[in-house]
């Protein structure tokens, strides 16, 4: 199939776009649109025969569940049997944001969105063009990242283009997304809520408004079942062997010299305070501050993706605030840390 590709800097024409791309969508077909996290790639959640056009252009494990996205806490009540009470507080905090409720679910949406489980992830995403997109749809839409599944996130349309070219009917083209990673994944089934993914909206973040908030142990320590289903997968990963380097720019020096006499070609991603206290010519630099470190670093990873690199070195982060979430995707698409 062709994928129309709608661009939103051509101002006049941005409501025409959004029309035609929200007609196809309510046809059945898959539409990609940014969202202030990743671009995602949505379908009529309540339609499944749509909702499967998903997992073929991603090549996604079906028993991955899928996050609807809505516009408004009414459309989000539509869609579940329940609200608990620190849940309001929180969208009250976050909504519109990089904040994903798991709760339970009614059954408006398909199975194959929920992946058979009787809870469903809903979120109103904080960009203008996935909300009136969604508004303009007014049906909740499944969407998961909009990458070929196991890649790093797509945070450009081009990122999505260069994954979904000829597998999705549309692309609306909203310019490089904000956050950078996807959202902070809260189950709100339970009398204390967990974090089953860190993201955008931090464990301080959260707490600062309810309270106590748990993180599941598959986060913290790797082990154990993760709640989240997709967070058993091996997930962001670049096409080339990617290490976390934890310690000083002196041993980091070391390791790449020592990459280059067994003649591997190396690609170093870190930030910029730490890019000038080493000499190498294939460094990305993920910025100064820990959002631009956290909105980069996708395309950090796609980057060397299309270089002629053997390995690629990452600096190790701190791990408070979005630092989080960062080592957290960082582990995931990452075959080993040396320390
Ligand atoms: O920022 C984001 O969340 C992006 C944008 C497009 O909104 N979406 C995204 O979707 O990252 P995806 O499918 O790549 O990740 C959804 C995560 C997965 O880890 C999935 O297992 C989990 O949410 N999830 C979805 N529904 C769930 C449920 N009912 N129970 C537990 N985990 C669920
Ligand atoms: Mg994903």
């Amino acid at each position: 199939m062709t994928t129309k590709r709608w661009n939103m800097n051509d101002i006049d024409k941005n409501q025409s776009y959004i029309k035609e791309a929200a007609g196809i969508l309510q046809a059945g077909q898959t539409v990609a649109f940014p969202t202030e996290t990743v671009y995602g790639l949505g379908a009529d959640a309540t339609n499944p025969q749509a909702v499967s056009k998903i997992f073929q252009a991603k090549g996604r494990p079906e028993d991955n569940p899928l996050i609807a996205h809505v516009a408004t806490k009414e459309q989000l009540q539509r869609l579940v049997t329940s609200i608990p009470a620190y849940v309001d507080k929180l969208i009250a905090a976050f909504s519109p944001g990089p904040l994903t409720f798991i709760l339970p679910s009614n059954g408006i949406c398909a199975s194959n969105v929920t992946a058979g489980l009787d809870t469903i992830g809903v979120r109103i995403p904080n960009h203008p063009v996935a909300l009136q997109l969604l508004k303009e749809v007014d049906i909740p839409i499944a969407a998961p990242s909009a990458n070929i599944s196991g890649k790093p996130s797509p945070t450009t349309a081009d990122h999505v283009f260069n994954d979904l070219e000829g597998r999705i009917a549309g692309l609306v083209d909203g310019g490089p997304t904000g956050v950078g990673l996807e959202s902070t994944v809260i189950d709100c089934t339970q009398e204390i809520p967990v974090i089953l993914r860190p993201g955008g909206v931090t464990k301080e973040n959260l707490e600062s408004v309810i309270g106590h908030v748990l993180v599941d142990p598959g986060i913290i320590d790797g082990e154990g079942k993760p709640k989240s289903p997709g967070m058993k997968y091996k997930h962001y990963a670049p096409e080339v062997p990617l290490w976390i380097f934890e310690g000083d720019s002196n041993g980091f020096q070391e390791l790449i010299e020592k990459e280059q006499q067994s003649n591997h070609r190396v690609g170093v991603l870190c930030s910029n305070q730490f890019a000038v206290q080493l000499s190498h010519d294939n460094i990305y630099q993920l910025g100064d501050s820990m959002e631009e470190i956290a909105s980069s670093l996708y395309d950090g990873l796609r980057y060397f993706k299309q270089q002629a690199v053997d390995v690629i070195i990452c600096e190790s982060l701190p791990e408070s605030g979005i630092g989080q979430a960062i080592m957290n995707r960082l582990r995931k698409a990452s075959d080993s840390t040396i320390t």
